[in-house]
């Protein structure tokens, strides 16, 4: 076990493959809140608790409120350099692959090949019927922040008024499902957010695709960067990666070195500035 940045650097040029598993501790020096932890409230409610299929039957004007807003925040902020330093990896590595578990397209921003990143939980831009009898998506639909109910242009408000509703600070007014999103297609079902929420499944193909590109030769570095490690499959990437022998090298503000095995490493500090010296051998000066 080591917080040695010599050390690493030796075993990252010996290194074919590389799997990343990040969370939205990457994306915090770009303005962005976690899930847990000091960032995890949104108004007076966990985060977690709103992003459930449950929450969204309850209560989707609340729902949307939040995804209106994160959309909107998720706009507004630029790429740091982890997410620059791991888009010069994808290009100076062909053997690396990045999981993410954050669905504010920063990874693509810096400019990551999409062929070497999976969406593990999907994308805030990502659009999607709640009918499950109905198909229909729209990808990376970039319009802030979706909801009519909360666009500038609403027709009962004046231009930004509604907007006004994502801030934090002004008095939540419920949205009517009238004014909400339905779906194009079947016109039954409103649309929602392209995530994975509580208690959903994961898309089996995209699962498929990370294991097999992890069964098609060693893995040498799993990177473990920005996340809590309780939500799985994320979560198990690390843990497989643990029992077959790899060197799992954890970035995160609260890294601990006394968690680590030999052979493995935790660096503890921001991710937008670890990575980059981390990388350095790899992808140079950013
Ligand atoms: N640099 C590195 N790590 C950081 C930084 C930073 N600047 N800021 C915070 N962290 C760490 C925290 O210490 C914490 O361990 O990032 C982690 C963020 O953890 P979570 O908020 O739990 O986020 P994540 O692991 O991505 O959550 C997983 O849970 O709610 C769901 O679907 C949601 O994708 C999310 C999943």
């Amino acid at each position: 076990m080591s917080s040695d940045v010599a050390a690493f650097h030796k075993v990252l040029g010996r290194a074919k493959r590389i799997l990343a598993i990040c969370g939205a501790g990457l994306s915090a020096s770009s303005g962005l809140p976690t899930f847990r932890g000091a960032g995890g409230l949104w108004r007076n409610y966990e985060s977690t608790s709103l992003a459930t299929p449950q929450a969204f039957a309850r209560d989707p004007g609340l729902v949307w409120l939040f995804y209106g807003y994160r959309r909107h925040v998720a706009l507004g902020v630029s790429p740091n350099d982890g997410h620059r330093a791991l888009a010069k990896l994808a290009e100076r590595q062909p053997g690396f692959l990045c999981l993410t578990q954050n669905v504010d397209n920063l990874h693509e921003r810096a400019g990551h090949s999409v062929g070497q990143l999976r969406h593990l939980h999907g994308s805030l831009f990502d659009l999607k019927c709640s009918n499950r009898r109905c198909d229909w998506v729209e990808q990376n639909n970039q319009d802030d922040p979706l909801c009519p109910a909360l666009a500038p242009s609403s027709i009962d408000a004046a231009p930004g008024e509604r907007l006004t509703l994502l801030d934090p600070a002004q008095e939540l007014e419920p949205i009517p499902e009238s004014e909400l999103p339905h779906c194009p297609r079947c016109k039954k079902g409103l649309q929602r957010p392209g995530v994975v929420w509580f208690g959903e499944q994961l898309d089996h193909a995209m699962l498929a695709e990370v294991d097999a590109w992890i069964d098609a030769g060693s893995v040498d570095i799993v990177l473990v960067v920005g996340t809590s490690s309780v939500v799985y499959p994320a979560a198990g990437y690390a843990e497989r990666a643990r029992s077959a022998g790899t060197s799992v090298v954890t970035v995160n503000l609260d890294a601990d070195i006394d968690e680590c095995r030999p052979g493995d490493f935790a660096f503890a500090g921001d991710a937008a500035k670890l990575l980059p010296e981390l990388l350095e051998p790899v992808i140079g000066k950013l």
